[in-house]
């Protein structure tokens, strides 16, 4: 985790090169949550620090959890504190920016809370010269989605407060639906309320640095194109390990699970930006169509061979971090008959000439031994083997990791010195920290300022979102008749389930270790 002195290193200079976003306010639903402390409020210190944000910045956080504006400020500044490891020097600053904060307690599904956050959104305008430009941010569990929606336009917050000066954004958090069916009902629900140039679906993968960084190495490199395809690839495999567990996210998680909290969104972006052809320019409509082609090509698994394509499990007591950590059924707010999936691993395929017949092994877990996102692309093993009685010649690995340690490696065969002829892999590194000399901006850093900036190349679109679950739907589908049949346990700090194991040996292949 970067601390202040990275706060003003190089690879900043490119967010600190772009314009700043009009004066505004950001309303943050769900302020108590998970996302909020960790992520949205963390990202707002570093913008804030790089002076990226208006003059006047200010968030109002609401949510159920009685607070007051005070309480609220403590606890934020003490979220930037926890999670960007601060030192003692940059507390004044976090104190300031904590004056920017306020908090509303009550339920979604009262009216008086939207009274209350248009009244607080006037005030501060006047007060604070916010200007009377909105960001509301649905951070919470996605069953609120419409309702919030539904409250925002009934109080006459969804419109901009004056036409064609001020604007109203909304941020909507993934997934985006629980089926295909509930993503069209909630598409309908908030374009009834909001127009499409108002609507912000997030998928922060899409704005880590390295995600992007894929379509650069991909297509500002004349070497790679050429074998990116079944020709010289055999599989590819992307992993998506976490440390953490559900921890206090019981409620929300009971009612996604991992299928739809990681794979129907994270996952299967990341899946379409390694497969996507070259789009005719890095333009939002051009990538954002090369990307739907690759999900409308994906094979849907058909409803009665899941259990061919997939393996799912649930996390066990354990330990990790060399600390003794609960099973997920005796997590706060889950059923002690929990059947939800912290772990699922997938095989698909892609009809088209370019990818016919080349796995793609998805695969994602709570609670494994580390947190790793890791893309890596496996190639053919050489046609013909010169080398006789050699041992050791191992395909090529293209690993492209996401987090942490970003950076991308090439692994390949070499002699071992000496005078007999002995072969071992080994591996050719770029790392981002060594190269530049700096960590990142955060995904939520990029973003949300996109968002403020009114450029949505990085969100997704309507199509993409249904297409996702046009094919999740079946599993889910699948997954809701079995119950408890076919869930696979796994012990918390450990790479998953045997079970998944299994599943990719059974074609002669093996997980990449992480
Ligand atoms: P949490 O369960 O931690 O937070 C949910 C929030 O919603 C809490 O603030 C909760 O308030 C509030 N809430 C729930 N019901 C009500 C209600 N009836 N009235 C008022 N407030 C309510 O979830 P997360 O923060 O983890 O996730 C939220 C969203 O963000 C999800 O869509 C998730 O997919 C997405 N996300 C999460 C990430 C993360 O790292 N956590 C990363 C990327 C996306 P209270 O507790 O006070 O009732
Ligand atoms: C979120 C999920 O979308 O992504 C969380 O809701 C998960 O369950 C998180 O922990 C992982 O994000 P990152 O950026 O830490 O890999």
């Amino acid at each position: 985790m970067p601390d202040t002195a990275e706060l003003s290193n190089p690879l900043r200079e490119g967010i600190r090169l772009r314009r700043t976003p009009d004066p505004c306010a950001m309303v943050i639903f769900g302020a108590s949550g998970d996302l909020t402390e960790r992520k949205l409020i963390p990202a707002l210190f570093y913008l804030s620090r790089e002076r990226m944000l208006p003059a006047g910045f200010s968030v109002i956080g609401c949510a159920r959890t009685p607070s007051t504006h005070e309480e609220f400020r403590r606890e934020m500044t003490d979220a930037v504190k926890k999670f960007l490891h601060l030192t003692t020097e940059s507390d004044a600053f976090v104190d300031g920016f904590g004056k920017g904060l306020h908090y509303i307690a009550d339920d979604f599904s009262d009216p008086k809370a939207y009274e209350q956050v248009r009244a607080i959104l006037e005030r501060l305008d006047q007060e604070r010269g916010t200007a009377g430009n909105r960001l509301f941010y649905l951070a919470t569990p996605p069953s609120f989605f419409p309702v919030i929606v539904k409250h925002l336009g009934a109080v006459g917050l969804a419109k901009p407060k004056v036409a064609g000066k001020t604007w109203t954004r909304i941020v909507i958090e993934k997934p985006f639906g629980r089926s295909l069916e509930s993503a069209g009902e909630l598409n309908r629900a908030v374009t009834s309320v909001f127009d499409e140039n108002q609507i912000y679906r997030i998928d922060h993968y899409l704005g880590k640095e390295t995600v992007q960084n894929l379509l650069v190495f991909r297509f500002a490199n004349g070497i790679f194109e050429p074998f990116w395809n079944r020709r010289y690839i055999d599989h590819v495999q992307i992993a998506v390990a976490e440390e953490l567990g559900v921890e206090s996210r019981g409620a929300y998680y009971e009612e996604a699970g991992l299928l739809r909290d990681m794979i129907q969104n994270h996952v299967l972006q990341l899946l379409s930006l390694v497969a996507m052809e070259p789009p005719a320019t890095f333009e939002g409509t051009a990538v954002r169509d090369e990307k739907a082609k690759v999900l409308r090509a994906l094979r849907p698994i058909p409803l009665g061979r899941v259990q061919d394509f997939t393996v799912r499990g649930q996390y066990a007591e354990g330990y990790v971090g060399g600390g003794k950590v609960p099973a997920y059924r005796t997590e706060p707010k889950v059923s002690p008959a929990s059947n939800t999936e912290t772990y699922a691993a997938f095989k698909f395929f892609i009809d088209n000439w370019r990818w016919a017949d080349v796995p793609f092994y998805l695969r994602s877990g709570k609670r494994l031994p580390r947190r790793v996102s890791e893309i890596s692309i496996q190639f053919r093993r050489v046609p013909h083997l010169l080398f006789r009685g050699a041992d050791g010649i191992e395909p090529n690995i293209l690993s492209i990791r996401i987090q942490p340690n970003e950076g991308i490696s090439l692994k390949f065969c070499a002699k071992l010195p000496g005078t007999t002829m002995q072969i071992r892999p080994v591996e050719m590194e770029f790392r981002y920290g060594e190269s530049f000399g700096a960590v990142p901006p955060t995904a939520y850093e990029t973003l949300l300022l996109d968002c403020m900036l009114g450029d949505a190349t990085l969100f997704n679109r309507d199509d993409a979102v249904e297409l996702s679950w046009e094919l999740v739907d079946p599993i889910l589908d699948r997954w809701k008749q079995d119950g408890a049949k076919g869930l696979a346990f796994y012990a918390a700090g450990s790479w998953g389930p045997a079970e998944a194991d299994a599943f990719i040996e059974r074609d002669g292949r093996e997980w990449q270790r992480l």
